[in-house]
């Protein structure tokens, strides 16, 4: 029986984390995997796991991600949707990889919706619903000088052309939910709210919270990576390249929806004076998060932004979202009560 050999990289991360579990409650027996992990605590807890840790210093160490990728046959890159280098490195690996096995390698991307967030506070309008259907590769290309993922992505695809490498995008919208990756287990951006509202000791919206997200459970995102994964084992090509993205979603919310929760576990704990939500203008969320890369363009696409999809061609590939939509509050007062027990201990 062949191995194929997977490389993951954000393992410890998040959705990387996530994506683990879920390949390796597959149980695929003909399935090697190797994690890119950059501390020696993390490469002992996922070595626990029954999977090769490779020590690195980080996304800028290109050499070494370019070696490893030429060692395995199928890439996952979970770390970072922003870092075009260390994703070419990867790449760039998986080429060598081909030309040295003469067999097809594949490289799966996490990119994400920001990239159809438009600007209702400071003018542009909403951009539509994309699908995974649409033209994505043209669109993004036109319009990669005003948003780094969509560069990124180009990047990325344009690479795979060039180099032989078959590249899958996925684009999860918010994702929600405790993960079960072995490590960091909370996402980003609903956390980043609770914690700014616990900073003010009252629920935030930025602007008027009126933005349309798409969002997904953390375990249907994953799963959409192991179908992928799964297609490959049993050879049955799916669209890559310019046509290659998928969207993984389940359902819509509203950052006001989001903020009300978070409000209403904030007020219901005695740790907020009302359950009235504070608006902010992105110039003092982006002062009061103090990330110092974004600025307030950013955290008006990020944070307040409509950014709409749907998922038809991950459907056509036999994926499913299986986790009820009707949780999603719940998982907003989970992650709230996580994250001020922290604050407070
Ligand atoms: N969460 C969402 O809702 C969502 C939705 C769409 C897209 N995305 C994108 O998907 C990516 C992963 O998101 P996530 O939620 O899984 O984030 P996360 O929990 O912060 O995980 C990031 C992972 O990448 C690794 N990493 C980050 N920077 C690195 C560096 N410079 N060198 C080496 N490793 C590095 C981290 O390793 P360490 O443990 O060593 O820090 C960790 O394993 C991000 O780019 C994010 O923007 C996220």
């Amino acid at each position: 029986m062949a191995i194929t050999k997977v490389l993951l990289t954000g393992a410890s991360g998040y959705i990387g984390g996530a994506v683990l579990a879920q390949i390796l409650k597959s149980n695929h027996d003909d399935v090697r995997i190797s994690a890119l992990v950059r501390s020696s605590e993390h490469a002992d807890i996922i070595r626990n796991l029954g999977v090769e840790s490779i020590l690195f210093k980080g996304l800028d160490q290109l050499d070494l991600i370019k070696a490893s990728a030429s060692e395995h046959d199928l890439v996952i890159s979970c770390a970072s949707a922003m870092d075009l280098p260390s994703c070419l490195a990867l790449v760039e690996g998986l080429a060598q990889r081909r030309a040295s096995t003469g067999t097809d390698v594949h490289y799966i991307h996490t990119s994400g919706t920001l990239n159809f967030g438009d600007h209702p506070i400071t003018g542009k309008s909403f951009l539509g619903i994309r699908t995974d259907k649409d033209d994505i590769f043209s669109w993004e290309k036109e319009t990669q000088d005003d948003w780094l993922l969509r560069k990124v992505d180009i990047g990325i695809t344009e690479a795979g052309l060039r180099f032989g490498v078959k590249t899958y995008i996925v684009n999860p919208p918010i994702i929600y939910g405790i993960g079960n990756g072995p490590i960091h287990k909370q996402s980003l951006q609903i956390p980043a709210l609770i914690n700014l509202s616990l900073g003010f000791k009252q629920a935030v919206v930025l602007g008027d919270g009126h933005g349309i997200w798409t969002i997904i459970h953390i375990s249907d995102a994953a799963r959409l990576y192991d179908v992928i994964l799964q297609k490959f084992l049993q050879k049955q090509p799916i669209d890559s390249g310019r046509k290659g993205y998928y969207f993984v979603e389940a359902g819509e919310t509203t950052w006001k929806i989001i903020s009300q929760a978070i409000a209403r576990a904030g007020h219901s704990q005695g740790l907020f004076a009302s359950a009235e939500l504070k608006q902010l203008s992105p110039e003092t969320f982006v002062e009061s998060l103090g990330i110092p890369f974004l600025n307030a363009g950013m955290v008006e696409v990020i944070w307040g932004s409509n950014s709409r999809i749907k998922g038809i061609k991950s459907r056509e590939l036999g994926w499913r979202p299986e986790v009820p939509i009707g949780i999603f509050a719940d998982s907003i007062v989970e992650d709230f009560n996580i994250i001020s027990q922290n604050v407070s201990a």
